[in-house]
């Protein structure tokens, strides 16, 4: 299911209501505004990495967006000023210790946000568990001379008590079995527009050894939905966040895939909305709704 900013917005006065299995079309800070302390077992999440703020002649400056070359997504311009990019992810991670019990916040240094991240994790150092190293198997070579290339990123694991000890109060590995480096290729791409994806056994590492059954899931930064994906197959519920409406679509129709479904829309060209947002109110994971739309459900088989 899929949920629109307009129904945030009208619902906002209200009790904090949030649906499961469901991705919210709009920032993740509106999408918190709604979510009660406490109400997530686990965030997995991967934000972007302000790829597009770039270092010259000792100053931050905006990289020239170059499809092919620069740009990971489509309609974002993962350029803000490095102040901006700190204010904006810790106000993200004070939200995120307030509504979840433990954080999983995947990042990479890189210029544009290496300063942001690192203050980021000296504030809120109370509350830094640990740190698990993702190693992608092989570094692509650095774009500029006297760099490092680069084969790591990094998992900060926050957790809001506790988070002094480093023994995790729940979690299903035994002593000795988990290390704190993960050999794990690159996930593959699921969107042409989008080139930042999570392995799915990334995901499934953290939801096989820290949630079990039916524990709640967030993600603050779905892009194309593998937190959503791999947790319907692990029967953990779900719910997304995303600001762009092709991802939003593309992370549905992939986790409906999880679930032996095929979603197609089909409306005529006079009842379609202009706007994106109206097209996005989807109601009940069965059923998506804008204007006279239709929905078309086939099993995975007859339709092969
Ligand atoms: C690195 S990608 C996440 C990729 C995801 N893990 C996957 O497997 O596809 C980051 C995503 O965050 C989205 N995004 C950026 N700012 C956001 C915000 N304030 N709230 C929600 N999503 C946001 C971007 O559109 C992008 O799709």
């Amino acid at each position: 299911m899929i949920h629109s900013g307009l129904r945030a917005e009208n619902s906002s006065l209200q009790k904090k209501v949030i649906d499961l299995n469901t991705i919210y079309y709009e920032s993740c800070l509106e999408t918190m505004k709604r979510i009660e302390d406490n109400y997530i077992d686990l965030v997995i999440t991967s934000p972007p990495y302000n790829m597009n703020l770039r270092i010259r002649n000792g100053q931050y400056c905006s990289r020239q967006i170059v499809k092919e070359f620069s740009t990971k997504y489509s309609g974002f311009d993962d350029n803000l000023p490095i102040e901006e990019f700190y204010n904006l992810h810790s106000n993200i991670l004070e939200e995120l210790l307030r509504v979840s019990k433990i954080i999983f916040y995947n990042i990479q240094i890189v210029p544009g946000s290496k300063r942001a991240f690192f203050k980021m994790i000296g504030k809120y150092s109370d509350y830094l568990k640990d740190i698990i190293v993702w190693d992608k198997g092989f570094a692509q070579p650095a774009m500029a001379s006297n760099v490092l290339n680069r084969q790591s990123e990094l998992i900060l694991v926050f957790e809001r008590e506790n988070a002094i000890s480093r023994q995790f109060s729940k979690c299903n590995f035994k002593r000795g079995t988990l290390d704190d480096i993960w050999k794990i290729g690159r996930g593959k791409k699921v969107d042409k527009n989008h080139s930042a994806v999570f392995p799915e056994k990334l995901v499934q590492t953290v939801l096989t050894n820290f949630t079990n059954e039916n524990d709640i899931v967030y993600d603050p930064f779905m892009g194309t939905g593998t937190t959503g994906f791999v947790a319907s197959r692990m029967n953990r519920k779900w719910i997304g966040s995303e600001i762009n409406a092709e991802y939003c679509k593309t992370a549905l129709k992939r986790i409906k895939s999880s679930e032996e479904l095929f979603l197609s829309v089909e409306y005529d060209n006079e009842t379609k909305p202009n706007n994106e947002q109206q097209m996005l109110i989807f109601d009940k994971p069965s059923k998506i709704k804008y204007g006279k739309t239709k929905q078309v459900k086939k099993n995975k088989k007859r339709s092969a």
